[in-house]
């Protein structure tokens, strides 16, 4: 069983495109699977996710559909505040000053309140990029003693510290690339792609994953 599974949510557009939707309803189809997931890898035994919600790129795309975004995030704040219930850590990777002061101090509240909690681990990312985490973590080590710095030292610095780094990155949609995603934590992670659209990701596609995932041999450099 991998510790930390990322998930790059991806196909909410296509799956719209598909049914003669605008992709603003992809995207809310997603996040009903995203809320779902959640569970099904909680009762699977999963310990640590990171889920890709919005990257540092996504603000590329037309306004309404970023607007859609937003109002989306927005209207999910109070379900992922109540997964906070269940002995959950909910924090955001990613540069929250980008959004408004609402959803910001919602953010932080949602971190604050679950904070004590350690059943599962739970990050979003929000504004998030791999490079853009990077640079940042260079940027807080550099005040500190940067001559001496270990790979744990600089590692505790990423957003999603202190999950481990990633085991099993997860990329629904069809495309075989990270898009900026973990760059750092997936450097030995195990790559599943798979064509199913993330709104039509279920539970069975998520026990198939872990399936291939036990399957693979990891040998991290050695034999
Ligand atoms: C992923 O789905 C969700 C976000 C990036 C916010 P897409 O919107 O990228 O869906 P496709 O790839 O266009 O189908
Ligand atoms: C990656 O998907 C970002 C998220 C899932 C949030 P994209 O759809 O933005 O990635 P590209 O553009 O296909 O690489
Ligand atoms: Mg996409």
């Amino acid at each position: 069983m991998p510790a930390h599974v990322g998930i790059i949510m991806d196909g909410n557009g296509r799956w719209a495109k598909k049914r003669g939707l605008p992709r603003s309803a992809g995207h809310s189809a997603g996040a009903k699977v995203f809320r779902r997931s959640v569970e099904d890898f909680r009762a699977l035994g999963v310990k640590y996710l990171t889920y890709y919600a919005f990257s540092t790129e996504n603000w590329k795309r037309p306004a309404d559909e970023v607007d859609a975004l937003m109002r989306l995030l927005q209207s999910y704040l109070d379900d992922i505040r109540k997964m906070a219930q269940k002995n959950t850590r909910i924090f955001f990777a990613g540069d929250k000053s980008a959004f408004s002061d609402n959803i910001i101090d919602r953010l932080e509240e949602i971190e604050r309140v679950s904070e004590n909690n350690d059943g599962l681990y739970l990050c979003i990312g929000l504004n998030y990029g791999g490079r853009a985490e990077i640079l940042r973590a260079a940027k807080r080590l550099s005040a500190g003693d940067i001559q001496n710095a270990t790979e744990d030292d600089f590692e505790r610095l990423l957003y999603t510290s202190p999950m481990p780094s990633a085991d099993l990155i997860i990329r629904t949609g069809g495309e075989q690339r990270l898009s900026n995603f973990l760059i750092w934590q997936s450097a030995y992670a195990e790559l599943y792609f798979t064509d199913v659209l993330w709104p039509d990701f279920e539970k069975k596609d998520i026990i198939a994953a872990l399936d291939w995932f036990a399957g693979r041999q990891r040998r991290f450099g050695g034999v």
